[in-house]
């Protein structure tokens, strides 16, 4: 994919922003809790984490017992934080390298128990997340389940560009905007702002890549919003989202 910053300059420069130990992002509340929770007991699992980030979420399933996770991201500052500070916290079973996730073929296992790719897809054109869903379906242990999130793909036709969330559709729609890249921006809570894209795909195109990867089972999804709880913990913050579909999540099984 050809950009005019890359998203690893982006990454790269933002990597600082990105870096949490708890909750501070939108999605932060609107979507990883709802990813933890489908991963269900990981207790002595090993999880594979694709475009893992500063390693956020693969902290969480550390602590929640899973036996291993590797991350790898193309960001080299993003892994640069994800190890800095799996070092600090002593996090020897978290294991980081730096790839582009579409070509990346060294493993560290040839199967894992759980797969989760957050918020990746919406780097990659349907060709390229085609690939990194049949790499992930050769990955998988025969009882594996793979995790992603992607942002919802009507959100951007749905909402005018404001705070605390948008991605900009330009002069495209729904069907005509297909692998064209969507530049946008998340609030934290705390005012910062961090730019994000989306190479734009329609909901059949998560479907059919799944499909090709060679996965038999329909996936369950999950189509992700702000909920009362949020609305009580900040109304201004995620009001202005009560009502918009944000983020889908798909869950599906390796074996059919
Ligand atoms: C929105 S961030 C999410 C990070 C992390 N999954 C999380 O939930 O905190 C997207 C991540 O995908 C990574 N990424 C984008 N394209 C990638 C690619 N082709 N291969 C590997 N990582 C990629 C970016 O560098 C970034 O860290």
């Amino acid at each position: 994919m050809n950009h005019i910053i890359s998203t690893e300059s982006i990454y790269n420069d933002q990597a600082e922003n990105w870096l949490r130990s708890e909750k501070i992002l939108l999605s932060d509340y609107t979507a990883r809790p709802i990813v933890l929770q489908e991963l269900g007991s990981v207790t002595g699992q090993h999880l594979l984490d694709i475009g893992c980030g500063e390693g956020y979420v693969s902290r969480m399933i550390l602590d929640a017992g899973a036996a291993s996770v590797f991350g790898v991201d193309s960001s080299s500052e993003m892994i640069s934080q994800a190890k800095s500070v799996a070092a600090e916290l002593g996090l020897h079973k978290a294991i980081y390298e730096v790839s582009d996730a579409v070509t990346f073929n060294r493993y560290p296992r040839t199967q894992f128990d759980q797969v989760i790719a957050i918020f990746l897809f919406n780097y990659l054109t349907v060709k390229e997340m085609t690939q990194v869903m049949t790499n992930v379906k050769s990955l998988l242990s025969p009882n594996g389940i793979f995790i992603f999130t992607v942002p919802h793909p009507c959100l951007p036709f749905m909402r005018n560009q404001s705070p605390p969330f948008y991605f900009k559709f330009g002069d495209k729609n729904y069907f005509e905007g297909v692998d064209v890249t969507f530049e946008g921006r998340i609030w934290r809570r705390d005012g910062i702002t961090v730019p994000v894209r989306c190479v734009h795909k329609t909901f059949t195109h998560y479907f059919e890549a799944l499909q090709s990867a060679g996965f038999k089972k329909m996936p369950s999804i999950r189509e992700l919003a702000v909920t009362e709880e949020h609305l009580t913990l900040d109304p201004e913050f995620f009001g202005p989202l009560k009502g918009y579909p944000l983020h889908l999540l798909f869950k599906v099984q390796a074996n059919g």
